[in-house]
């Protein structure tokens, strides 16, 4: 099925009830201004002075490439997302314009599957009950789908029927994973206590210009993967290597800031607290070629304190944290650290300015340039170049 999006009908008819995106009566255009306001405004109340580079923005609709729903029961089961500020009430979701043209085809199959099979929605309050939530992954340079069906033990799952029914659908994309997770927690978290591939590969494959990254069913990916692109494109012209630098990339999740920047630089150390991310990141790089890059399972802040303290000859920092920014203790480590030059990527513009005034004992911005990574919803990814401060 495919969307033909007129200028009347873009607003998605979710829109207003369904929590996912609060800014979708805003033209695109004046949203885009606004993000590029407060931006200009926190420069202001953090006294920051250097450039402003014209905001990155790209696809409006269909940019995501994850998003985890959640089933529910109100006149026989549903499945979306829950609304805005309310205590668990849940929109039953039939389209999802910032996600997939699929997903509307995909949720309406997945229910009335479970409808005729006579299969319960777990209660969360309860804990009784078997459908959870539903997972799904759409690459979009290569057109992949990974779906995850989470589910409790507590009754017997089809899985051929489950399968049968997938394959039949009518999809723009190919169906290259199926998981069936089960998780008996009591956190309202999807946790991946067990996991069994059900149909095809373990991983899809995403490719950023000529990169390819696999994609797991619990790792990390940035989740706009064309602003992505262009992201780690502007790092690596920013970082202005030339094979000689030594760049460390704290909090480097899958690897992939390193992988672009490799080709550039003399070595790449990249440090991630996850172990299976890990894992991802070394899958990453071998399966790209990349040979001078190691990656350190540790927490950022330990990893400074310890092996980090050795490594006086870091060139150019990489810096993509969390959205609660980098602790004071990270601050005073990165300073002792020393490197020439940093590249900060942030997804919460409030900590990094907050950490900018931090670093500005010794660092200035040289520019600021935000990429509205998630269009109709008030988040912004913000890149920040800054050079150590000579006397
Ligand atoms: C915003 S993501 C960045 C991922 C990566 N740079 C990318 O572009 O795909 C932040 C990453 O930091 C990791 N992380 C969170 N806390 C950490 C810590 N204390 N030390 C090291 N890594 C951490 C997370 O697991 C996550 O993979």
């Amino acid at each position: 099925m495919d969307y033909q999006l007129s200028a009347n009908d873009k607003i998605c008819k979710h829109f207003g009830s369904c929590g996912g995106c609060s800014f979708q009566d805003v033209p695109y255009k004046e949203q885009v201004l606004c993000k590029e306001e407060s931006i200009r405004q926190l420069m202001r109340i953090y006294g920051i002075d250097c450039a402003l580079m014209p905001i990155n923005s790209y696809n409006e609709w269909f940019y995501r490439n994850k998003m985890e729903f959640s089933f529910g029961q109100k006149e026989g089961i549903s499945c979306g997302l829950y609304k805005k500020a309310s205590h668990g009430e849940l929109i039953d979701i039939s389209e999802c314009l910032i996600f997939s043209k699929d997903a509307g085809v995909i949720l309406k199959a997945i229910k009335e599957f479970f409808t005729v099979k006579g299969n319960s929605v777990h209660n969360k309050f309860s804990h009784k009950g078997f459908l959870r939530n539903l997972i799904l992954r759409e690459t979009k340079f290569t057109n992949e789908l990974m779906l995850g069906l989470v589910t409790t033990s507590s009754e017997e799952l089809d899985k051929e029927g489950f399968l049968n029914m997938l394959k039949g659908l009518n999809l723009n994309s190919t169906l290259k994973s199926v998981y069936w997770i089960v998780n008996d927690s009591l956190s309202d978290a999807v946790v991946f206590e067990k996991k069994e591939l059900l149909f095809g590969e373990s991983f899809i494959e995403e490719k950023l210009d000529e990169f390819k990254f696999k994609i797991a069913i619990d790792s990390f990916f940035q989740v706009n993967p064309l602003a992505q692109k262009n992201l780690y494109g502007k790092i690596r012209d920013y970082a202005k290597l030339e094979k000689c630098e030594n760049v460390l990339d704290l909090f480097c999740g899958g690897g992939s800031i390193g992988i672009f920047l490799a080709g550039m630089a003399k070595f790449v150390w990249g440090v991630e607290v996850s172990q299976p991310i890990v894992d991802c990141a070394w899958q990453n790089a071998k399966e790209n070629n990349i040979e001078n890059i190691s990656f350190f399972t540790a927490d950022a802040r330990a990893f400074l304190n310890t092996q980090g303290a050795f490594y006086k000859n870091v060139d150019v920092l990489i810096i993509n944290p969390p959205r609660c920014g980098l602790s004071n203790k990270i601050i005073r480590a990165i300073l002792r650290l020393n490197p020439k030059t940093i590249i900060y990527s942030s997804c919460n513009p409030d900590t990094l300015f907050s950490n900018l005034k931090e670093l500005s004992v010794a660092y200035k911005p040289q520019l600021i340039e935000p990429f509205d990574f998630f269009p109709h919803t008030p988040h912004l990814e913000t890149l920040v170049l800054l050079k150590q401060i000579t006397s």
